[in-house]
């Protein structure tokens, strides 16, 4: 049983559909998953696993829920801290999926440890972008594991 830490980054709700699905598929793995709404980073257990689920929006910015936590993230040492994330964009913009690449940079530059590649979710081509989410994190839980 693992630890998951699930931020969310989102305006109109999406993300947070996406997180409420991944945070079911966590529990039912067995796994303990919290999810954070306004997230702060002395609220987060570093030696878990965190799950990053943020929207883009505006020119390519963070939703503003999650841009407190963001900055908070800058200069810090997360060298313990395995993560994954999902972006929701929509690839008609040209800043497309911009928020969640920029937090997965600031993280990778943190020492962070991404554990699977993110997924980007277009929801011009995912009506329902939880199904994506779903199928995703699920294939990587069992991946995970048949290998441990
Ligand atoms: C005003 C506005 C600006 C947006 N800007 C971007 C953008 O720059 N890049 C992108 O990939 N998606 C953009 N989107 C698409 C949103 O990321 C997408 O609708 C997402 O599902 C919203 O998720 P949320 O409800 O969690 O905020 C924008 C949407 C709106 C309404």
């Amino acid at each position: 049983m693992a630890n998951f830490e699930i931020v969310v980054g989102s305006v109109l709700g999406a993300s947070e559909y996406v997180a409420d699905a991944l945070q079911e598929v966590l529990l039912s793995h067995t796994h303990s998953a919290e999810i954070h709404l306004t997230p702060q980073l002395s609220d987060l257990d570093k030696d878990a696993t965190w799950l990053i689920c943020t929207s883009t929006h505006g020119a390519g910015d963070l939703p503003d829920n999650i841009q407190p936590f963001v900055k908070q993230l800058k200069n810090q040492s997360l060298s313990k801290t395995p993560f994954l994330i999902v972006g929701l964009g929509d690839s008609s913009y040209d800043t497309y999926c911009h928020g969640s690449i920029l937090i997965e940079s600031i993280m990778l530059n943190s020492g962070a440890k991404l554990l699977h590649p993110a997924l980007h979710i277009d929801v011009l081509n995912h009506p329902i972008p939880e199904d994506t989410a779903v199928k995703w994190l699920t294939g990587w839980l069992i991946n995970n594991e048949k290998t441990a």
